[in-house]
């Protein structure tokens, strides 16, 4: 049974309430904390925004978000209704000194709870919200800042920010969010490497012949064309979320689950990954941009159409192989993938174990297969074994894998709970573990920066692929110079 404990109270200011992010993420995740009842007493959350919008106006568009954003039956008025006499609106242009007045007066004796602020904008408007809160006399002891990604575009502008963010607040008081540090799976990971003694001794070069993690989504860009456009998926998903998977599979075991035991141990791997250079952009780094295609029988536009025929070099799919120079991985290659267009929705973590080393078995038309632990993030979020089994029946050994298959929708039986409800409720209990370091979010930038520097440099090709296949064919040879095949197939 879920442990629901609720918050201290707590005023939520919101920047870029009217953003998509509120209305498509935030305000749904208060609305089951709520549901839950998390949040209690006198807490409010202060949606902030330029834009002059009416307190009943702003409340409108967070019921119409919340009915087209809960699944089915999952509106109820009584919880919209707790939730609605929560939310205030105030008008704020955070760079305007004298726009910060029906701030000032919605917080106003209220020093003595819990003050978030929540940083849903452009990052170069984190600075100057925090130089704001600041100025206005509205950091108290117990606030915390929330900032969202992209935290800048390389390790210069991540740096500016966090030292103008720091001018204002102490490191622990900074929550850079990546919510895949949220999802339930990826916190399973903690639990299937460090609450099991099974794995441990397998977890290493030896017995494991290679990772793989792949981060698939068949949507396109969206309504953020332009946005994206400029970034890419190399710093949209590797530079954060893909980099956080590989700190968590690869990291050493923390003394405990205290928020720098995690963290430091973190960082040790971004600091043992090779660097990239030379040859390696070449043979270890795949940037791909897909075409019209068709996914579950829809056809979809190119990337380019939907730039309206601009010339693009944009990435839309990248494939690295990454080296982690340390006794644990020492020629452990982990593959990592990431794409947009791809033919569903797909994130999981595999393990590839060794070969056994001989085999007893006559040949008979089969093949051992190494076995493979996979774990699935989304959708179906769950932990598969495959293990080689015999086949039942009189005459010789016929074998074939099987896998032992754990789902945890169905051994919990509950709801999962999306990223936001927790992270947030994380910020509102002042527990930084799920959150990044300065210095994380750094080193993870100074390694991204690398390839970039290498592919202009090497002006290194953006390979196409179809819209609805598994990414350009380069990243299929990528792994089989080295024997290996992606899961699922490329
Ligand atoms: C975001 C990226 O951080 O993560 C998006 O900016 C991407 O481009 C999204 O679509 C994927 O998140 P999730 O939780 O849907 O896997």
């Amino acid at each position: 049974m879920a442990n629901f404990v609720p918050a201290d109270e707590f005023d939520l200011v919101i920047f870029g309430g009217t953003g998509d992010l509120a209305l498509r993420k935030l305000l749904p995740a208060l609305y089951h904390r709520v549901g839950d009842g998390q949040i209690t007493g006198d807490s409010r959350i202060i949606a902030a925004s330029r834009r002059d919008v009416a307190r009943d106006d702003y409340l409108q568009s967070v019921e119409q978000a919340l009915r087209s954003n809960l699944p089915d039956g999952e509106f109820r008025e009584e919880q919209w209704a707790n939730l609605r006499g929560r939310i205030h609106y105030a008008r704020c242009d955070a760079t305007t000194p004298e726009d910060w007045g029906a701030l000032v007066g919605l917080l106003d004796g209220r020093d003595h709870l819990v003050r978030v602020a929540y940083l849903a904008t452009a990052p170069r408007l984190f600075g100057p919200v925090a130089q704001g809160l600041s100025q206005n006399g509205l950091i108290t002891p117990s606030s915390r800042i929330v900032l969202e990604k992209p935290l800048g575009r390389d390790f210069e502008s991540a740096g500016k920010i966090n030292d103008q963010v720091g001018r204002c607040f102490a490191e622990n008081q900074i929550y850079r969010i990546d919510h895949y540090l949220g999802k339930e799976t990826v916190q399973n990971l903690l639990a299937l490497r460090f609450a099991n003694s099974l794995f441990e001794p397998l977890w290493r070069r030896g017995a494991i012949d290679h990772v793989q993690i792949t981060v698939a989504e068949d949507l396109g860009v969206g309504g953020r064309v332009e946005f994206y456009d400029r970034i890419g998926a190399l710093r949209d998903m590797v530079q954060n979320h893909l980099m956080q998977l590989v700190c968590l599979v690869a990291m050493e075991a923390p003394s405990s689950l205290h928020h720098d035991s995690v963290r430091d141990e973190k960082i040790k791997v971004l600091r043992a990954l090779r660097p990239m250079k030379g040859e390696q952009i070449r043979s270890n780094t795949v940037r791909g941009q897909y075409r019209a295609g068709a996914i579950n029988g829809e056809a979809v536009k190119g990337y380019l159409e939907e730039l309206d025929g601009k010339a693009s070099k944009t990435e839309t799919f990248v494939a690295l192989k990454l080296e982690i120079d340390n006794w644990r991985w020492s020629n452990t290659p982990f593959y990592v993938r990431t794409g947009k267009r791809l033919p569903a929705k797909h994130s999981e973590i595999v393990i590839q174990f060794q070969d056994v080393p001989h085999s007893i078995f006559p040949e008979q038309g089969f093949e051992i297969q190494s076995n493979r632990l996979t774990i699935r993030l989304q959708p179906d979020e769950g932990v598969e074994l495959s293990v080689m089994a015999k086949e039942p029946g009189p005459g010789g050994f016929e074998l074939r894998p099987v896998a032992l298959d754990l789902s945890f929708e169905e051994a919990f039986d509950i709801r999962y709970p999306d990223a936001y409800e927790r992270l947030l409720m994380e910020v509102l209990r002042g527990n930084p573990a799920l959150f990044m370091r300065r210095d994380e979010v750094e080193a993870a930038w100074y390694w991204i920066d690398a390839i970039i520097a290498g592919w202009e440099e090497t002006n290194h090709k953006v390979e196409s692929y179809v819209a609805g296949s598994w990414g350009p064919a380069g990243a299929v040879s990528m792994l089989d110079r080295n024997g290996h095949t992606w899961q699922p197939e490329g």
